[in-house]
């Protein structure tokens, strides 16, 4: 068992060194833009995230440099990735890391604002090393079908503590590639996928319902009106450019008074 466990992870590595995607985010295992990039991950995908990633860097190449970003910049670099609390939170465990240093273990690093358990494990196992598994929807259907039970809670938290490699940085990445290029929701593509020998059941998860798009999305209209504040302009008349309801506006409004 153990064994078989064993060449499954070592053949999912070799997939992974030959198939792994060449994001930005992987060109080191600097903490920090590690951090950067599953903050800016969490609620927006891969492709929106790139090129956000990138002009992020260049405007603030240093946790220190974050730290004493103003708001105003730091909303302007963050604006298309929605959410801003997040923009905000991370400034703020930034600014606790550059006084007292970076949290090298995943309990600590989820002590940070804004940082979970997801983006703690990611963090520490890329970054530092530990051997602990980022437990998140795409972990929870690939460690599903392979063990042919639909996973979840304290289940699932133990078959990925057992199921994940020492190198774990590398094999929580390789999930991540396997999940968007393979191993998907819908129609996964079992034919292809290296690890097929060792999975028990890809009918076991079943995809919740379509989200809903963009267009017409919260998400939209506050990364509209965003950016009109953040050009000097008038974040309404953004609102109603979307031909969005004054109270759908309002209430965006609100929330981004709220977040300062
Ligand atoms: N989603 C969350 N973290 C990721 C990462 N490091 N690479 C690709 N997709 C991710």
């Amino acid at each position: 068992m153990i064994a078989e466990q064993s060449l499954r992870n070592r053949t999912l590595l070799t997939w992974y060194g030959e198939h792994r995607r060449g994001l930005p985010w992987r060109a080191s295992t600097d903490p920090y833009p590690v951090l950067v990039s599953e903050v800016m991950l969490q609620q927006t995908q891969v492709s929106r995230v790139i090129p956000k990633f990138e002009s992020f860097l260049e405007a603030f190449p240093t946790i220190g440099h974050l730290a004493r970003a103003s708001t105003n910049d730091l909303l302007s670099e963050w604006s298309g990735l929605g959410y801003n609390s997040r923009a905000l939170r991370l400034r703020d465990a930034a600014r606790l890391i550059d006084s007292a240093g970076w949290p090298t273990t995943s309990t600590d690093l989820m002590q940070l604002p804004g940082v979970g358990r997801y983006t703690a494990a990611a963090v520490a196992s890329i970054s530092f090393g530990e051997p602990i598994a980022a437990v998140d929807t795409n972990l929870k259907r690939i460690l599903s079908r392979w063990e042919g039970d639909a996973l979840d809670g304290s289940d699932l938290e133990r078959v990925a503590a057992l199921s994940v490699d020492d190198d774990a940085g590398t094999w929580n990445q390789a999930l991540m590639d396997l999940g968007s290029a393979l191993c998907t929701p819908r129609e996964p593509r079992c034919g292809r996928c290296p690890v097929s020998t060792w999975c028990s059941d890809p009918s076991i998860y079943e995809p919740p319902a379509r989200q809903s798009t963009f267009e017409g999305s919260r998400r939209q209209l506050r990364g509209a009106m965003v950016r009109a504040s953040v050009n000097g302009g008038d974040p309404r008349k953004a609102g109603y450019a979307l031909d969005r309801t004054e109270d759908e506006i309002e209430s965006v409004l609100e929330d981004l008074e709220d977040e300062g």
